[in-house]
């Protein structure tokens, strides 16, 4: 892991655009993997500033994001779809046929799953980008989730439904499960980068990074990547034991 301690969320987004940039940039069919939640949001705002300002070209970019509610229609706001066009696409011109979100709103999850393992089995991601959940989840992997895991459903812990639900009205209205591409998946990627901040992000991060390797911290899974980047501020880095 290589890990980049900032000072602060505008300093985390501007590190983490330019590994983005690079990629975007350089590969000629660029396959993005993404993450909603609020970490990746400032990210998400520069991209669409450079292609505005520097014309930065998407037209090639495909996109993978890693997880959806279930029983959520496409057009709820609080959808990952809406998020997603919301907070990015909307600002850039990825086509919409290159933009791959796991299906939540249907009667038939299981092939849901299968259907999007077919589509992600061959593609080689190059950089996928991940926040962590406070209980140490990544995408909606929860804390148990084998390593080996694909594209399954998940019942979500209340943890993490009450970190959600400041999204949602009430608790009752933020959904109890979702879909999510499993850990192997994300661990295929050439580039992971995974941003945090905050003091309640602290107790994970030391988790994923110092902690032994074990389902009981789906992100400590990344400490095995052989490139993964891990965005922090001084906040979310505040219990690591080593000073970085
Ligand atoms: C959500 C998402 C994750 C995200 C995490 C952290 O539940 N499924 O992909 O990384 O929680 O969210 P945030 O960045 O808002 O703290």
């Amino acid at each position: 892991m290589k890990l980049i301690v900032v000072k602060d969320y505008k300093e985390l987004s501007e590190k983490a655009f330019e590994v983005i940039k690079e990629v975007v940039t350089t590969e000629k069919m660029p396959a993005l993997g993404l993450a909603t939640g609020s970490s990746p949001v400032g990210l998400y705002k520069l991209m669409i500033e450079d292609h505005k300002l520097n014309n930065t070209d998407y037209s090639n970019v495909k996109t993978y994001n890693l997880d959806e509610y279930t029983g959520l229609k496409k057009e709820h706001s609080q959808s990952y779809y809406s998020f997603m066009h919301d907070n990015l696409f909307y600002g850039l011109n990825i086509p919409e046929e290159n933009i791959h979100i796991p299906l939540g709103d249907t009667d038939d999850l299981v092939k849901a799953c299968n259907d999007y393992d077919a589509i992600l089995k061959d593609v080689v991601v190059d950089v996928q980008v991940l926040g962590i959940g406070a209980n140490g989840h990544i995408g909606f992997n929860e804390p148990g989730t084998s390593f080996d895991s694909l594209t399954h459903i998940v019942e979500l812990k209340e943890k993490t439904r009450l970190d959600n639900k400041r999204f949602f009205n009430s608790l009752d209205e933020v959904p109890t499960h979702a879909i999510t591409m499993g850990i192997a998946t994300i661990m295929n990627a050439k580039k992971v980068l995974l941003v945090a901040n905050g003091l309640n992000k602290a107790k994970a991060v030391k988790a994923m990074i110092e902690g032994e390797i074990t389902v009981d911290c789906p992100a400590s899974a990344l400490q095995k990547h052989d490139d993964c980047i891990v965005i922090i501020d001084e906040e979310a880095a505040s219990l690591l034991d080593k000073k970085y």
